[in-house]
């Protein structure tokens, strides 16, 4: 077993209200002390760990972003940014709290317990969801590790769970709920660069919006056929058009605020009355379903309801769809991302940064963005 240190750093996040409802959260490294692994437990020594949506939710909360600033924390450099009047309620259930932060990476197993399941997995290159991944040195239960196939570095690995579990239950979701086809928004991110992908490889016919020209290119270079804008004066009618073809009645929505999700709805009635034998006066019969899966937009979902009566907006999150497929299908889905880790579930990153670099105001103006292309890995050990 090699040596390990008393202490790692990590990356905690607190928030603290103020007087009006608002409040300050607060990014700083702290020392937290490295446990000896239990039987059935591993130390990782953290490699890697992409910096996602998802993540800036749990490192800044409501706070206003283009309020960060430098501030000295207690044991070294930390940020501060300003939480407006009134937002703080949002986040009750944490205030005070140090949380450690970083959903999702991979790393090298330094040290084992006793147990036949630990040990095997030492010296081994593996990745892990469930928090507390920006840090240098990260305990795991043995059986919550993926071990990435040989040749795969902690880099390659680190966006293991999220985003691709995600694109794949998409696709799952699909299957399930008997639609014959998709619609994803945002869909030049990261993720949406994987479900082309998958649904390439699946044969599942996907209409993509985007919101800038570039990003229309950039998935047709993926194969894409159905790419529509929603800055263009034709996206409604270019969206019917795409929805008629492809037969789409489930949506996944990244944006959730504004009117996007409404507009799907919309086009989805209009592309299926389009089609259909007789007018019925309460639209089509056929479920026209959206999810909301992400908050890009934070303003008001907005609807206008002229979409019939058959129809449905809900939340999807990757926790709740793996709880209802079950472990079995869970890990299937699982093999499958390591397995094609290189190729359908490769992610790239703008810069990678050390755990003190992610604390730079500058980077944070890059990073909290959430700009097509854009993304940071974090690298604790640089
Ligand atoms: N529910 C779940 O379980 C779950 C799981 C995983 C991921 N997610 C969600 O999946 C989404 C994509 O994640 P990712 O890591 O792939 O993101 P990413 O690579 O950082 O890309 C973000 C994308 O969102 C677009 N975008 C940002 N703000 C927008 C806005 N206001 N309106 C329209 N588009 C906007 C960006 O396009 P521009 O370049 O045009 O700004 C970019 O293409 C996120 O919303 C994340 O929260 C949800």
């Amino acid at each position: 077993m090699t040596e390990l240190p008393d202490t790692g750093l990590a990356l905690h996040s607190t928030i603290r209200k103020g007087d009006s409802g608002g409040g300050t959260v607060e990014l700083a490294l702290v020392p937290v002390p490295v446990a000896d692994p239990g039987p059935e437990e591993v130390v990782i020594r953290v490699e890697a760990a992409p910096i996602n949506p998802s993540d800036l939710g749990v490192l800044f909360g409501p706070a206003d972003v283009t309020t960060v600033r430098g501030a000295e924390g207690e044991h070294g450099p930390a940020i501060l940014a300003d939480i407006p009047d009134g937002l703080a309620r949002l986040v009750a259930g944490r205030l005070g709290q140090a949380i450690p932060t970083g959903n999702e990476g991979a790393g090298v197993v330094v040290a084992a317990g006793s147990s036949a399941r630990a040990q095997a997995l030492m010296g081994l290159v593996v990745a892990v969801l469930g928090g507390s991944m920006y840090a240098e040195y990260r305990l795991a239960e043995a059986k919550r590790c993926l071990v990435l196939p040989e040749g795969t570095t902690p880099a390659e690995g680190a966006s293991c769970f999220v985003n691709p579990l995600t694109a794949l239950g998409m696709v799952e979701t699909m299957r399930l709920e008997g639609h014959a086809a998709l619609v994803h928004t945002a869909a030049a991110s990261n993720l949406g660069q994987m479900l082309q992908k998958i649904c390439t490889a699946d044969d599942v016919p996907l209409v993509n919006i985007v919101r800038r020209a570039e990003h229309e290119e950039l998935l047709r270079d993926l194969g894409a056929e159905h790419v529509v804008n929603s800055s263009s004066d034709t996206f409604m009618a270019d969206l019917i058009t795409a929805l008629a073809e492809t037969g789409a009645t489930l949506g996944f929505d990244a944006t959730g605020g504004g009117k996007l999700a409404g507009q799907i709805l919309t086009a989805m009635e209009a592309a299926l009355s389009a089609n259909a034998p007789e007018f019925n006066r309460y639209g089509s019969a056929t479920l026209k379903q959206v999810y909301i899966y992400g908050g890009l937009d934070r303003s008001q979902t907005v609807l206008t309801r002229n979409f019939g009566m058959a129809w449905g907006l809900g939340g999807w999150l990757l926790p709740h769809f793996l709880q209802r497929i079950g472990p079995e299908a869970s890990d299937r889905l699982r093999q499958r991302v390591a397995a094609e880790i290189k190729t359908t579930f490769a992610s790239s990153y703008a810069k990678t940064v050390t755990l003190r670099e992610a604390l730079d105001p500058a980077a944070v103006a890059v990073y909290a963005k959430q700009a097509t292309g854009e993304k940071y890995l974090v690298t604790p050990h640089g």
